[in-house]
């Protein structure tokens, strides 16, 4: 049997993270994909181009280890897309993260270059694959990678939701003092700052939140959620989070390498679904073998509702800013 392949853009905190979850769960051959090169400062104060060897690096780092934990995956680092072609799914992480006092939309200019050669790229070398999209400001990336792949849009997905759903599980479990696993947690709309939480959707071993957290601090624990990004950047101090956004879209690459039909949080088109008129937003999405199978349209309430308005009015005003 074919191992399923995938390629990973971008080989920094997030890529290389979602390379090493990737090999641990053993999902298939692994080629991460950087620039060729970087400028350094030599010793005399004078700049110089020299070839960027750290996705190898990490790739050879990687394999070396995998005696030791017992996957059997190919992964090697490069700058040559012909490496990544045919592959099962495409992770793109291609970008710059951003610092203390930035926001994802601050990233706007920067990344919407890189990610539009990045998916060009892809759709040249893998026109079958399904492409998970990292870049910040995700929301508006994924349009971007969407449009300039030309792919059909079951094809393209954005990745915030799971993490996002993460975040809120995670505080969630320590506050009622139960396992993580046990918490199921539902979010629509844009990642983190406008990410609209649903606790009528979200239970612990079953029980409606709302029957064992106080209003009140369920409040509190969805605001630390929402600003689950900018806590980490403030402590990292020189970038972004990285392990558990790569664990989220390891997530989803392995719902769709194996199938699963997992319903998951995820940034996929959306035509009449939920009104949105054309834009990729949090949604809960069945994702398996092609890509987004189903958008799952839910019942709100009103203040859902406006309260999702309002995460999708963010998302068409940053995607405008993108001149496609
Ligand atoms: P990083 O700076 O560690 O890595 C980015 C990598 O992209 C670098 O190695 C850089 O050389 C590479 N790169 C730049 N231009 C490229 C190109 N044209 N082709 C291939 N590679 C290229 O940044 P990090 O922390 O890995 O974050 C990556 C992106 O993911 C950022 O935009 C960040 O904001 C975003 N992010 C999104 C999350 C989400 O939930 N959607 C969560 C965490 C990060
Ligand atoms: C995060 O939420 C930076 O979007 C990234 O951590």
């Amino acid at each position: 049997m074919r191992r399923a392949k995938i390629s990973i853009i971008g080989a920094g905190n997030v890529g290389a993270t979602c390379a090493h979850w990737a090999a641990s769960k053993e999902l298939g051959d692994i080629v991460l994909i950087d620039i060729p090169e970087i400028e350094v400062t030599k010793p005399d104060g004078t700049k110089e181009k020299v070839p960027f060897t750290m996705p190898a690096g990490k790739a050879l780092d990687l394999y070396e280890a995998s005696p030791v934990e017992g996957y059997d995956s190919k992964i090697i680092g490069t700058s040559d897309y012909s490496k990544t072609a045919d592959s099962d799914v495409v992770i793109v992480t291609a970008g710059i993260a951003r610092k203390p006092g930035m926001s994802r939309d601050d990233l706007i200019a920067t990344n919407t270059k890189i990610v539009r050669e990045v998916a060009q790229n892809v759709a040249k070398h893998s026109p079958k694959a399904i492409m998970i999209v990292v870049s910040n400001p995700l929301d508006a990336m994924v349009y971007v990678a969407w449009k300039a792949s030309g792919f059909p849009t079951n094809q393209i997905i954005g990745q915030a939701g799971v993490l996002d759903a993460a975040r809120y599980r995670s505080f969630l479990a320590e506050e009622i003092g139960c396992s993580v696993e046990d918490v199921q947690a539902l979010l629509l709309g844009g990642h983190g700052d406008d990410m609209v939480p649903l606790p009528r959707y979200t239970f612990a071993g079953g029980i409606p939140i709302a029957q064992l957290v106080k209003k009140e601090r369920l409040e509190q624990i969805v605001q630390r959620a929402r600003d689950g990004g900018a806590e980490i950047v403030k402590l990292l101090k020189t970038g972004s989070a990285y392990y558990a956004p790569a664990a989220a879209t390891v997530q989803m690459a392995e719902a769709i390498i194996k199938d699963k039909k997992r319903i998951l949080p995820c940034a996929a088109y959306c035509e009449k679904e939920y009104g949105v008129g054309g834009y990729f937003v949090g949604v809960p999405c069945v994702l398996g073998t092609n890509g987004v199978e189903r958008v799952i349209q839910i019942e709100l309430d009103d203040n859902e509702k406006k309260a999702f308005q309002t995460s999708v009015d963010h998302v068409k005003e940053l995607v405008k800013t993108v001149k496609l």
